[in-house]
């Protein structure tokens, strides 16, 4: 059994170490597992809800897919892809939106926030607040149902959008799947050993605070925000006590054991602060000093990167497609078609499913109906004296001999050795009547 791995990335910013550190290091290692089937993507309609700055927009995916790729991301097992660059997901956010209920996304976290920061100024609660705002966490679910994913990890602050998913998920399971489950339920996922890393003043590093370390930027920019971490005042030849430096925290993400071990004794010996931070760029510069230069090359080649991209939405899109269908076809969005005729490509499907019901009517006697693949009625049979005969007739229908198929009123009816043997219901005019023809010809062609 493969696990299906799924999670996106909003596409509003620049990638920093804490993004690094925190996701996309666990989620490349992860992905690599034998039983790993990963789905990740650029999440950037769900950027367009925050971000209503284009450029920086554009800027971000560029960015946040030569990231993954340059960190090693193995498009060949995982699937990478834009969320923009398939369809299925707005379409399958509507089927999903008409059953969500308002009042579970009235309870959404992030709305709630703006909510009760409106009622706080004395705005109108909802200033400020866009459909897409309120409707994140629908779009979230259709992201993560869509593929059937089984674990999302995420950041603690979207478990709440992950329950979602699974409720409105249930929802539609319910209302739809005839007992079948159509959607997996999802589980969020919180790896509780992945690194939290601080930023350079100690708090939780996040663009929200200003404090981060560029991911990708040059050598120098690595050295500036590594000289601007915040250390006390001990001087050089004083003990440090590396638990509470955040540069060891910093260090500890990307080290070995061993290594980690040799700082703390040094730091304890009285390393100087300036010579520990030139230890911390040099062990991150070894870290990511190759996938830098894969970056920077990536980045430079724009038009690779959307062919690469491209594929992954093709490969996304053979489940994508597919499933959707059955979907559509759940609530009651079905093709005409496969009422009135069918298409070369459902032959089998359509034979396969017609289907002969036997009973007996209310004289006693014994007929049958022939029901094409959507159930609709084909052919209704005369009416027969005993069991055995209406099973012979039956079986000569199915046996692939020529049929002997008149028009008749507004229907046709069957012949079999001089007499008529079954008759179909009538129908609207002659074209609806010669597709009925032609589907119930298919219905009696034997398969191999
Ligand atoms: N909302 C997530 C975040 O901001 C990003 C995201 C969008 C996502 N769709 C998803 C995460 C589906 C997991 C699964 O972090």
């Amino acid at each position: 059994m493969t696990t299906r791995i799924l999670t996106g990335i909003t596409t509003t910013g620049t990638p920093h170490l804490g993004n690094y550190a925190g996701a996309i290091r666990p989620a490349i290692v992860a992905s690599r597992a034998a039983d790993a089937d990963s789905f990740y993507f650029l999440a950037d309609y769900h950027a367009l809800i925050k971000c209503d700055d284009p450029v920086r927009i554009q800027r971000s995916r560029l960015e946040i897919a030569a990231t993954w790729l340059a960190c090693g991301l193995d498009v060949d097992k995982a699937t990478f892809y834009r969320q923009s660059d398939i369809p299925e997901i707005p379409e399958l956010t509507w089927l999903l939106t008409c059953v969500a209920g308002k009042g579970l996304l009235n309870r959404a976290h992030a709305y709630k926030a703006s909510v009760d920061k409106n009622v706080e100024a004395g705005e109108d609660p909802d200033a400020g607040v866009t459909m897409g705002l309120f409707s994140y966490p629908v779009l979230m679910a259709a992201d993560i149902l869509m593929f059937n994913a089984h674990k999302v990890p995420v950041g603690r602050d979207q478990i709440q959008h992950v329950e979602m998913a699974r409720d409105i998920g249930q929802r539609f399971n319910h209302l739809f799947g005839k007992g079948r489950e159509l959607f997996t339920l999802p589980e969020a996922v919180i790896e509780e050993s992945v690194a939290t890393l601080p930023g350079l003043d100690g708090r939780k590093m996040s663009k929200s605070y200003d404090n981060t370390i560029p991911l990708f930027g040059t050598a120098k920019q690595l050295k500036d925000a590594i000289a601007r971490i915040v250390t006390d005042s001990r001087l050089p030849g004083e003990p440090k006590d590396a638990d509470s430096s955040h540069l060891f925290t910093l260090y500890q993400a990307f080290a070995t054991a061993e290594q980690q071990a040799a700082f703390r004794a040094e730091l304890e010996g009285g390393l100087a602060w300036g010579e520990a931070k030139q230890a911390l760029f040099t062990l991150l510069d070894n870290e990511l000093g190759e996938a830098r230069e894969r970056y920077h090359a990536l980045i430079e080649r724009p038009s690779d990167l959307e062919d690469i991209l491209l594929a992954g939405a093709a490969k996304a899109r053979k489940t994508a497609t597919p499933f959707l269908g059955e979907l559509r076809e759940a609530v009651g969005l079905r093709s005409f078609r496969e009422q009135v005729g069918v298409a070369g490509g459902e032959k089998k499907k359509a034979a396969k499913s017609a289907r002969f019901v036997s009973f007996r009517d209310e004289e006693g006697s014994f007929r049958f109906r022939l029901l094409d693949a959507a159930g609709e009625q084909l052919l209704l049979s005369v009416a027969f004296a005993d069991g055995k005969t209406a099973g012979q007739v039956n079986k000569r229908l199915q046996s692939g001999e020529a049929l002997d198929v008149r028009e008749q009123g507004a229907g046709f009816a069957v012949w079999l050795d001089g007499a008529c043997v079954a008759e179909s219901p009538a129908f609207a005019d002659a074209a609806a009547r010669e597709a009925a023809i032609a589907r119930l010809r298919e219905a009696l062609t034997p398969q191999e």
